[in-house]
């Protein structure tokens, strides 16, 4: 072999053997096998030589090239492993992983937004109004005079200044009337607050999702139509509801719908759900007057109105015997819906 290429082969497989890194190992790389290396510039003697001896010279240089490639890449292997075992000294690999939790949303979100999806779909828009409200949103409005027992300081948490935290979403009606034309169809989901006594079906912040629909010719099937849709969407195709007749200033007829309920190891029984009705007049009234004009004259448009307790409807679509679960935080009941 020729003196000069078995003296390049010596000198690079030292270099690459000395190599203490990947950058030094790279640079031999260019050094020896680069344009400008030591092994390209020899091949170029090629040209110089007499033609017998063209095929040993080119021989020769494969083979060195050929050593100095191996050599390079058994070295960039070797270096590899010493950086991996490096880069895990001291992390016991036999120890468990860590778990990685996994959130889910609350059963009042799923609930809600289940509500909302379905109504939706029929043609409810979203609405909403603010939870500190006034008398005349909250109460006036709504045909709901100043000596009813809702309106008493036992029942409803007052402000000094008269403002009150809302008692039901219904004020959002009169919000959406007064900024809106007929034909309005609307959902209001959002917290009520009543000083009720706590127990396993009532706290004093709860979750309703109010409805409304005013045109021309709503009528009670309109809204039975649309009740009966949205529970049996809701909870599935057997849900049985009853529509008991009732009382609320701002609707006339009135009525409480009740949902079976249905929980493990007790008797079924009864629970109240909704109130709804057909708009009272009276509230179109308070609303052309409170407008200033007759887009909501009640010789012109009549309403259907719903009132839902979300925390009621999760109680009953998860067959959980306490409203106060749903406010507790506790993961060990959460859990079970993530
Ligand atoms: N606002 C009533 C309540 O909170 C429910 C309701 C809404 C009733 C709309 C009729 C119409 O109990």
């Amino acid at each position: 072999m020729n003196s000069d290429l078995a003296e390049i082969q010596t000198a690079a497989l030292a270099a690459i053997e000395s190599a203490p890194d990947g950058q030094s190992l790279e640079q031999a790389k260019i050094d020896f096998l680069g344009k400008k290396g030591r092994l390209t510039a020899a091949s170029g003697l090629m040209k110089t030589l007499p033609k017998e001896e063209k095929p040993a010279f080119g021989q020769s240089l494969n083979l060195v090239r050929g050593a100095i490639t191996a050599a390079l890449e058994e070295k960039g292997a070797t270096l590899q492993e010493v950086a991996d075992r490096e880069a895990i000294a001291g992390i016991d690999v036999t120890l468990p992983g860590r778990e990685i939790h996994s959130g889910g949303l609350h059963p009042l979100t799923r609930i809600k937004d289940d509500a909302i999806q379905i109504l939706r779909r029929m043609g409810f828009a979203l609405a909403e109004g603010p939870e500190i409200e006034d008398e005349f949103h909250c109460f006036d409005a709504l045909n709901t005079p100043a000596d009813h027992p809702a309106r008493n300081e036992k029942d409803t948490f007052y402000f000094d200044s008269g403002k009150l935290l809302r008692t039901h979403t219904s004020s959002v009606q009169v919000r959406t009337m007064e900024n809106q034309s007929p034909p309005v169809r609307i959902i209001a989901p959002g917290s009520a607050y009543r000083r009720d006594e706590i127990d396993a079906t009532h706290l004093s912040v709860f979750n309703q999702l109010e409805g409304l629909y005013v045109a021309e010719n709503v009528s009670l099937a309109d809204l039975k139509g649309t009740l009966v849709y949205f529970f049996q969407e809701l909870f599935g195709p057997d849900t049985e509801l009853q529509f008991r007749p009732h009382f609320f200033p701002f609707t006339e007829p009135s009525f409480e719908i009740d949902i079976k309920l249905h929980i493990a190891g007790r008797a079924p029984k009864w629970i109240e759900v909704a109130g709804c009705g057909i708009v009272d007049p009276a509230v179109f009234s308070a609303i052309s007057k409170s407008r200033g004009d007759e887009a909501f004259s009640p010789d012109k448009v009549t309403g259907f109105a719903f009132g839902m307790g979300l925390d009621r409807l999760a109680m009953i679509k998860w067959g959980i015997k306490d409203i106060r679960l749903l406010i507790e935080n506790d993961t060990r009941f959460l859990k079970q819906f993530a």
